[in-house]
């Protein structure tokens, strides 16, 4: 871990990382153990992801829960995973404050429970002024459904006469997205070998570097994070322009 931590640049240090942590089926099923162990097993992978993220002095993550298309999946395995986000969501969120990390949520949060969205918004209370950094859950998030809610709020205010179209450029379009305070991804990491965004945060990573491992996301340790950062420390960025 020491050899690792030295190869880190801290003058290179990305603002926002974005982690699509799947692999959680496929790692419980490697086992003969039913999926949802597999998603209890996550648990672990998030701490060593924000302990890092701290380490690094990285300052905005957002981390994929639970996509929109994730509500198709089979009625048992949806019903298991909002029991474990029941159970122990106040128990990891209370973590998290301790850590003094920030929490906000996006995406579609009023799909989930009241009894969820009631502890969601209380952690979002109760951590606003930490400061160590901030924790971005995406839970039943789609970015098409984000872009498409901020297109019908920015068209309502040119029809209520709010907003005039000559006004609407990339910052006002981003000023009505989930991630309005948020900046624009650095890096997007993706576990479990599959190379695809998934609808995750499209408009925000158009510019961001990609990174995928083969690890399934309970796998995915601090150790697997920091490879992440320094092989993104090696990418040359260029945002369209020359060197
Ligand atoms: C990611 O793991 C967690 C969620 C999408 C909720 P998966 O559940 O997608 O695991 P795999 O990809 O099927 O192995
Ligand atoms: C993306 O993983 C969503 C999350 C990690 C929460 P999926 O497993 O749902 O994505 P696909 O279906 O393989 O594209
Ligand atoms: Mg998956």
């Amino acid at each position: 871990m020491k050899k690792l931590l030295e190869k880190i640049d801290y003058n290179n240090i990305p603002h926002h990382v974005a982690i699509i942590m799947d692999g959680n089926g496929r790692w419980a099923e490697k086992r003969g153990e039913m999926r949802t162990f597999g998603h209890k097993k996550a648990i672990q992978s998030v701490r060593d992801t924000i302990n890092g993220c701290k380490e690094l002095g990285i300052p905005y993550i957002t981390l994929y829960v639970f996509s929109s298309e994730n509500w198709k999946r089979p009625k048992q395995e949806i019903d298991n995973l909002m029991y474990l986000f029941h159970t122990n969501l106040k128990v990891y969120l209370e973590e998290i404050h301790e850590k003094n990390v920030k929490i906000i949520t996006i995406g579609e949060i009023e799909r989930f429970s009241e009894m969820i969205q009631r502890e969601l918004s209380f952690f979002m209370k109760k951590t606003k002024n930490n400061t160590s950094c901030t924790l971005v859950l995406a839970l039943s998030y789609s970015a098409r459904e984000e872009i498409l809610r901020a297109t019908k709020k920015i068209a309502k205010k040119v029809c209520d006469g709010f907003l005039s179209i000559k006004d609407i450029d990339y910052s006002v379009f981003r000023s009505h997205l989930y991630t309005e305070k948020l900046p624009d991804v650095d890096l997007i990491i993706r576990t479990s070998g599959e190379q695809r965004i998934s609808n995750f945060l499209l408009f925000q990573s158009a510019y961001a570097e990609l990174y995928f491992t083969n690890i399934l996301w309970p796998d995915f340790r601090k150790e697997d994070f920091f490879e992440a950062i320094i092989n993104y420390q090696k990418r040359k960025r260029r945002f369209g322009n020359v060197e």
